[in-house]
């Protein structure tokens, strides 16, 4: 129960990664909402949650609109009166937009990745301080950190700035009891199951422990930052990789 009496909010939980830390962050005490773009599919995993004992609710939310963000700050408070963790989980990859070097493709990658975790944060560390403070997860990438695994550039840029902007959100709202932490995955199906096979044991290959990463593996870092086990850390970076980024 170490998340007992919190109220969180995971986006980009109806899949993934994001679907790990909601069931865990239920599972160790927290009011959940389950919030995504697929409204259907994060009911789903809030209903499971909540056959399984726990306490969530799902919410739709396109995270790169403003307006939505606030409608999902109000809703968790009309549900569950506070908030006290937010994860910003929800992404794309590059190849979901195509060409490397097309603006399109790249401004919805940025608005996906990058500006949404700007929204998010910033509304909701005003709302945290209003009742002393809390802890924003900012999911950034190993591919926050290098340009060179054959990613694709705007995927790169938007990972690389939500590391960086974590730790000026870490700064600037920390007087007000609100720590920003990023983590750092490396690879990890699903998103890396979009790519071919070939491509695949590639990665496994790069990686010291020669195995793709499980969204459980994430969630457990996730969970420390989000807990009060991490009261001290902000600004702080997590990297669950296998050991990719040290080589
Ligand atoms: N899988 C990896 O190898 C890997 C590695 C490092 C970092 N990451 C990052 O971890 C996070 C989760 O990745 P995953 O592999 O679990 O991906 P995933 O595709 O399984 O889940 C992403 C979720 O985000 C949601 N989403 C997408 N666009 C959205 C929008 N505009 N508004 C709201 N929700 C939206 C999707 O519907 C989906 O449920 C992402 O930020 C990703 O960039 C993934």
């Amino acid at each position: 129960m170490r998340l007992k009496g919190k109220v969180a909010i995971v986006t980009g939980a109806a899949h993934g990664m994001g679907e790990a830390e909601a069931r865990l962050f239920a599972a160790e005490g927290a009011r959940v909402v389950v919030a995504d773009v697929l409204a259907d599919a994060a009911e789903a995993v809030a209903a499971d949650i909540r056959a399984g004992g726990g306490d969530a609710i799902s919410a739709r939310i396109d995270v790169t609109s403003e307006a939505e963000w606030q409608a999902l700050i109000e809703r968790t408070l009309s549900a569950y009166g506070r908030l006290d963790i937010l994860v910003n989980n929800a992404g794309i990859s590059g190849s979901s937009v195509g060409d490397p070097d097309g603006l399109d493709g790249w401004q919805r990658v940025i608005a996906v990745n990058q500006t949404s975790v700007f929204l998010g944060t910033k509304l909701a560390a005003a709302q945290m301080a209003r009742t002393g403070g809390g802890s924003i997860v900012n999911i950034s990438s190993i591919m926050g950190f290098v340009g060179g695994a054959g990613g694709h550039p705007a995927y790169h840029a938007s990972k690389g700035a939500v590391r960086i902007y974590s730790k000026a959100a870490a700064v600037r709202y920390g007087p007000q009891g609100v720590r920003v932490n990023t983590v750092h995955p490396g690879y990890l199906p699903p998103m890396l199951n979009a790519t071919n096979a070939g491509e695949r044991d590639d990665k496994i290959a790069l990686t010291p422990l020669r195995r793709l990463g499980k969204p459980i593996e994430v969630a457990y870092g996730v969970l420390f930052l989000a807990s009060d086990e991490a009261s001290f850390v902000t600004g702080a970076e997590l990297v669950i990789d296998g050991g990719f980024i040290a080589q």
